[in-house]
């Protein structure tokens, strides 16, 4: 018996990325899966891939900022596979720049993809669940809700609130036995850090110095916790926010580790 056999799971902007690699766990995990995302052609690429392994997912197309949108990819959901037991609110967009050059559509976009979304994904799909008394909402936040970085502004506040909204609707919710929790990964070679190393806003280096284990995680790595807590294994844990990020929200850089090295 698979560990999500007989359950439906939506994964937010599940065409590329992080996303992508959540969709094909819980898919060959046994999940009904639908790929929610912006991105037509990735989403289908993407969903025939995954279908090829015998796995069963759907995709739905739209813009999730649209609460109209959020409420037919519910109806979507439910209509085709008959419940909802999984939502993974995974979208997400950042933009850097320094905060004086930041303009109120660029603040707004981000707020809204980044925190507004997944409040409204959540409330319409805590609907469902509180119908069928289960479910399980995983938040995407970021190491950036604990470790801020310059030139960032409105994501790290918008990952900050992630995990305020986690404590929050998980407190309202546990007793209608819905589960919500998040996962805040670091550092993962997808299109948003990928941008920044190619811009000159990251470099290799600085990514390496600021990480315990010293080294970029895998998108498999981040799939893994959100199946996890998307299971019955994490039945009593409620409203958490674990860091899957090699050590970096520790706050403790490894240099040190070198200068015993040299001193042996
Ligand atoms: N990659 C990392 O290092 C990292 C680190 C911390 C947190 N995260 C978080 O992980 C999540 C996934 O990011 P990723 O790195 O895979 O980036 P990504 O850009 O590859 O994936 C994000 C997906 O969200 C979709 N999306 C954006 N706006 C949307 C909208 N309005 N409606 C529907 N879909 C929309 C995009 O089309 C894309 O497929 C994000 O929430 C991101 O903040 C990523």
């Amino acid at each position: 018996m698979k560990r999500f056999e007989g359950q439906v799971a939506i994964v937010t902007g599940g065409a590329r990325g992080l996303g992508e690699k959540m969709c094909e766990k819980f898919a060959l995990e046994g999940a009904s899966v639908v790929l929610s995302d912006i991105l037509e052609d990735e989403a289908k690429q993407t969903a025939d891939r995954i279908r090829g392994n015998g796995c069963e997912i759907t995709t739905f197309v739209s813009d999730l900022r649209e609460i109209e949108n959020i409420r037919k990819l519910i109806q979507y959901t439910v209509y085709t596979y008959g419940r909802l037991d999984i939502l993974v609110n995974n979208a997400g967009v950042n933009r850097l720049m320094p905060a004086v050059e930041m303009t109120e559509e660029t603040f707004d976009w981000i707020l809204d993809v980044d925190l507004r979304t997944p409040f409204f994904c959540s409330v319409e799909a805590a609907k469902v669940m509180m119908r069928q008394k289960s479910g399980k909402i995983v938040n995407i936040s970021s190491g950036n809700s604990r470790m801020m970085n310059i030139g960032r502004a409105p994501y790290c506040i918008a990952k900050a609130g992630i995990n305020a909204m986690t404590s929050i609707l998980a407190a309202e919710w546990a007793i209608q036995g819905i589960r919500v929790n998040a996962v805040a990964p670091g550092w993962i070679k997808t299109a948003i850090p990928s941008h920044a190393l190619k811009v000159g806003l990251l470099n290799e280096e600085q990514v390496l110095s600021i990480s315990p284990v010293q080294r970029w995680g895998k998108e498999e790595e981040i799939a893994n916790v959100v199946c996890f807590l998307a299971s019955d294994d994490a039945s009593y844990i409620i409203g958490q926010t674990v860091f899957a990020d090699g050590g970096w929200s520790t706050g403790i850089l490894p240099h040190a580790l070198d200068y015993f090295k040299e001193a042996k």
